[in-house]
């Protein structure tokens, strides 16, 4: 039965696949990608800032011999954005950009990295707690961690992006959990955005694109304590919650191997 809807499903032009060789170099940019994040997560401390963070990050990448395809980048509408990555804090649930504010005991941060090395782009991001954070808060980041994982666990050949989404939905709304809808994960590897591939991380079974080995992408659910509703701050890119409650982000690059996902951004 599903099997009959799925025919129906979008498929991807051939050339967002890509070959095992290309998929090894994605996977090197986002072992680079994934370590930023890592180091972020253990090197924090209350009173640093998040400059500080992205100072670290700059120079991992610089000495590993790769660069961000965030810095300049100036998608239509946007100022261009002036980071390597990207760090947000609390409330704000992307694109962040690193600066002066400076990070307390008690505050989640998540730091979302891209790297691009050989001309190809891994993307990953996570979430952390600073010193003691609320139990709510701290089940928030676990149930956010766990919808990536469910929606990755989903990500196999012959299903489409609708039974990842749908999957992430329904796990983050039954946690009690709202999942953001402006912002979705994407095609990724020959450049940071493949905009011809679309994941929301909610959907309907069946519907969107149907995954194809050799299909690479990010998946990046995106939850919050309060509404779903968002809006951008006046630097043209932080993205908060507009309720000011707490929001989680967690994303993982993957490929579409032949029997399952396989995590490209892996320290
Ligand atoms: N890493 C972000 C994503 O997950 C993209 C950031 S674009 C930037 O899609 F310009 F804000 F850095
Ligand atoms: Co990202
Ligand atoms: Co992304």
């Amino acid at each position: 039965m599903l099997k009959s809807r799925r025919q129906h499903a979008r498929r991807v032009d051939k050339s967002l696949i890509k070959t095992p060789a290309e998929i090894e170099i994605m996977r090197e940019a986002g072992k680079i990608a994934r370590h930023v994040c890592i180091m972020a997560k253990e090197t924090v401390r209350p009173g640093m800032t998040t400059g500080q963070l992205e100072d670290l990050a700059e120079d991992y990448i610089t000495q590993n011999g790769a660069t961000s395809p965030c810095l300049g980048y100036t998608p239509a509408g946007h100022p261009p954005y002036p980071a390597w990555t990207c760090i947000s804090v609390n409330e704000e649930i992307v694109h962040g950009i690193p600066g002066q504010k400076v990070i307390q005991s008690g505050d989640i941060v998540t730091m979302d990295c891209c790297v691009e090395l050989k001309g190809f782009v891994a993307d990953t991001a996570l979430t952390f707690a600073v010193g003691t954070i609320r139990p709510d808060v701290d089940r928030l980041l676990k149930v956010t961690e766990e919808a990536l994982n469910i929606g990755i666990s989903n990500a196999l050949p012959g299903n489409t992006t609708g039974d990842v989404g749908w999957s992430i939905q329904k796990f983050a709304e039954s946690n009690g959990y709202s999942v953001v809808r402006e912002l979705h994960g994407h095609g990724v590897g020959r450049s940071m955005h493949e905009s011809a591939l679309d994941v929301p991380n909610y959907g309907r079974p069946g519907s969107g694109t149907l995954l194809e080995t050799g299909m690479t992408f990010a998946i990046e659910p995106m939850l919050n304590m309060g509404k779903k509703d968002i809006r951008t701050l006046r630097d043209g890119w932080t993205i908060v919650t507009a309720d000011g409650k707490i929001s989680a982000h967690f994303e993982h690059t993957i490929a579409i191997g032949e029997r399952n996902a396989l995590i490209l951004t892996r320290d």
